[in-house]
Order: C-alpha cells, then sequence, then structure tokens
C-alpha cells in the first residue's frame, strides 16, 4: 500500500524549481499540465530503446511498438469506458479531433441540407466553435448557441429552441475552459437522443479530472487531450461510436488509412486507422499509457477528494478579496479551475506582477471570445488546480493578488 502525500508535487520534477527567485506556483493547468516522472521515464524509455515504427515491420522492434501503440488504444478505450478500442482513434489533440469530426459530417452524404441547425453553447473554447462556425457557413446552416447565466452555467430554461428535429448536431464542452462550469452533458444528450442529433462532447477539461464514461453519457463522439491529463503534447483522443465511425469518410489520406492502392482507385482500412493516415504519435500514445496508468495508481478517490478541498479552499479564500470579480461564479457544478478580475486592474498587469512572485496564472480571453464579449470583458485571470497543487498554493494566490492590488492602486 502506498501512501499518498497532501499533494502529489514530488512526482513532477518541473515543480521542484524556483521561477523568477521564487518557488515556482503553478496554476495553469487547464493549459497543460507538467509531467510525472513516471510519464517522463516511460517516454525515455521509449526513445532509449524501443524506437520503430509501428504497423509494418518485419522484425521485433517494430512488433513491440505496435504492440505497445495497440495497447495504448486499449488502456484510453478502458478509461472512458468505451464499448471496444475500435472506437478509439488517435489524433493530435481536441481540436484536431473537432475538426476530423466536422470535415467528415460535412462530407458524409445526405447528412447536412441548407437550413439544417448545429447547436453549441455560449461557454464553447474557440476549438468546438470555429469549426462549427465554417461547417454552418459552408453548407447554410443555422449555428445556435445555448444561452450561459451569469454565474457561468447554462440557461436551459428554452432548451427545446436549441435541441429539436432541425438540430443535427450538438457541440458542447463537458466542463468549461474559462468559467469551469461541469455541464450535465448525460441530461442534455437524452433529449437530443429523441432526435437522432448526433452529439459531440469536448471533454478537453474533464478527462483526468473527473471518471468519464462515454457509455453512461450516451453520446457519438468524445474527444480529449493528453497534454491536460499529465500526457505529452500532440496526442489526442477521438471516441465514436463504430456506427458512426463506420460511415464517416476518412479525414486525411495516405498511408495506414488504406486497404488497397492501384494507380486508379483506392479502397480504405477499417476503422479506427481509416482515420488514422501516416505514421501515428507512437510516443505520445504510450506516454497517454503511463498518464493513464499514473491516474489509476493515484485512484480517483484520491484524485476527486483533493481537487474538492483544492476547490472549496481556493473558492472561499478569493471571495474574501473584496475587490474581485468572478467571471462565473457558480461553485456547485465545477472543477477547480476559477476565473476573476481584480476591479480596475487589467488582467495583464496583474498575470506579470503575479509572475514576478512566481505564480504562473493564464491571463487573456482564453480562446473563449464570444463568451468574455458576452461578459462585456476583454480578458481575466485564470487559476487552475490540479493534484500537485498544495493547500499553500492557494495563500500563494491570494497574497499574490493581494501585492499585486497595492502595487497598481
Ligand atoms: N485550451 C487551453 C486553455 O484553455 C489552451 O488554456
Amino acid at each position: 500500500m502506498i501512501s499518498i502525500p497532501s499533494s502529489r508535487k514530488c512526482d513532477f520534477p518541473q515543480l521542484t524549481q524556483n521561477m523568477n527567485n521564487k518557488p515556482l506556483v503553478y496554476l495553469d493547468s487547464g493549459a497543460t499540465t507538467p509531467k510525472p516522472q513516471f510519464v517522463i521515464d516511460r517516454i525515455t524509455k521509449f526513445n532509449t530503446f524501443e524506437i520503430s515504427n509501428v504497423h509494418r515491420g518485419a522484425y521485433t522492434l517494430s512488433d513491440n511498438a505496435t504492440n505497445l501503440y495497440e495497447q495504448a488504444r486499449e488502456k484510453v478505450a478502458q478509461f472512458i469506458d468505451a464499448k471496444s478500442s475500435q472506437e478509439i482513434v488517435f489524433t493530435r489533440g481536441t481540436t484536431e479531433s473537432i475538426n476530423l469530426i466536422a470535415t467528415a459530417l460535412e462530407h458524409l452524404e445526405g447528412f447536412l441540407i441548407e437550413g439544417d441547425e448545429i447547436t453549441i453553447t455560449e461557454m464553447e473554447h474557440h476549438g468546438n466553435l470555429v469549426p462549427w462556425q465554417i461547417l454552418a457557413e459552408r453548407k447554410k446552416l443555422k449555428l445556435n448557441y445555448i444561452p450561459i447565466h451569469e454565474d457561468g452555467t447554462l440557461d436551459l430554461s428554452q432548451i427545446s429552441r436549441f435541441i429539436n428535429s432541425k438540430v443535427k448536431i450538438l457541440a458542447i464542452t463537458h466542463a468549461s475552459n474559462h468559467v469551469g462550469t461541469i455541464n450535465d452533458i448525460e441530461s442534455i444528450a437524452k433529449l437530443a437522443r429523441k432526435f437522432d442529433t448526433c452529439i459531440v462532447v469536448d471533454g478537453a477539461q474533464a478527462v483526468g479530472k473527473f471518471p468519464v464514461s462515454v457509455q453512461s453519457l450516451d453520446v457519438d463522439f468524445y474527444v480529449f487531450s493528453g497534454h491536460k491529463m499529465f500526457a505529452p503534447f500532440g496526442i489526442g483522443v477521438l471516441f465514436g461510436k463504430s456506427e458512426w465511425l463506420n460511415k464517416l469518410p476518412p479525414y486525411q489520406y495516405g498511408g495506414s488509412m488504406i486497404s488497397r492502392v492501384t494507380f486508379e482507385h483506392t479502397t480504405f482500412n477499417v476503422v479506427p486507422y481509416k482515420f488514422e493516415a501516416g505514421t501515428p504519435n507512437v510516443e505520445g500514445a504510450i506516454g497517454l499509457h503511463a498518464a493513464i496508468t499514473y491516474i489509476e495508481l493515484l485512484g480517483w478517490d484520491w484524485i476527486l477528494n483533493h481537487q474538492a478541498q483544492l476547490k472549496k479552499l481556493a473558492f472561499e479564500k478569493l471571495n474574501e478579496i473584496s475587490t474581485l470579480q468572478w467571471v462565473g461564479s457558480n461553485m456547485n457544478h465545477r472543477t477547480s479551475l476559477f476565473s476573476f478580475n481584480l476591479k480596475g486592474l487589467h488582467h495583464s498587469d496583474v498575470g506579470q506582477l503575479l509572475n514576478m512572485q512566481g505564480i504562473a496564472v493564464r491571463v487573456g480571453h482564453h480562446c473563449t471570445q464570444p463568451l468574455l464579449t458576452k461578459y462585456n470583458l476583454t480578458g481575466s485571470i485564470r487559476a487552475s488546480f490540479s493534484i500537485y497543487n498544495e493547500f499553500q498554493d492557494i495563500d500563494s494566490l491570494v497574497q499574490g493578488l493581494n501585492k499585486a492590488q497595492e502595487m497598481l492602486t
């Protein structure tokens, strides 16, 4: 039985360094997570001893790399409770996964006709907004936005305007990258199922933070990125129900995604390989496998409990700052990611002063410009916590904000 300390900072070498002569307080996990030694070691082992391309070689190293790559697919399938690893496509990340789905749906014969509708929400990241906006423009579709309340939760009071027989696609985030809200995907998907709407969920801020079962959610597509859950950059996942993946046309063309090529014609490979043209990110997939193993070693009980404590304490302590103005103040259904401004101060100035104190937060529009327009803001300060944050990181943030306030007013 391993004993779990009050945070996992000790597992993350990056977090042991000083920044601007102060101990680094990393509060930008919504953007990306540092990697634990466990994942670094696994990738190093692959790069040192196991490098080979997959699916082609007639030698042991290639067989081994192929097995590792396919085992990673199995691991992902099991982690998000997919029915089969054939429902898991490896991509570069969330954004590529959504572009793949949008492009494939655009070219799916007979699926979209002029006047059809797509529904997304006002809290979407640009990655789950722009691809649908472009698709709507190209196919002359109407794009609806489910509105957001001041507190950062969705306003579902007029949901029948947004989910009905005209709506062919519903694309929605599981957890917001700007206001932190966790949406009730299961209930919303149940409504959309009545109309045979294709349901796409952006899980970039959800996977790795709490357990996700794509079967319980009963959605058609679910996408996420490895780098936000302790895995390397450049590896992402597209889960798609088999019936959808089988009928969608490929996204890119080339090696690996083919079955037979003649000078005149090409037939395509089966799913998921049909969507994985070219050499895949083998190292990334193996790193993602290790990241999932790391999460499993910690266990959901510890992860959920630690994040709940961080969330509660951060909310309480930030609330004590009298000049703090929340961007999404709902506390009930949210991750440990908080956005706010300090009255009268520019978010960039505050970010710079926090940086001088070794505190890493994100400032700006957080790739949700329409949401900011709705809130009548130009940006915000975002502090996002993860398993490696300690309770004293919250004190450091509050002290840092108070100091910034003093210096700027
Ligand atoms: N999507 C990332 C974020 O929200 C970059 O910070």
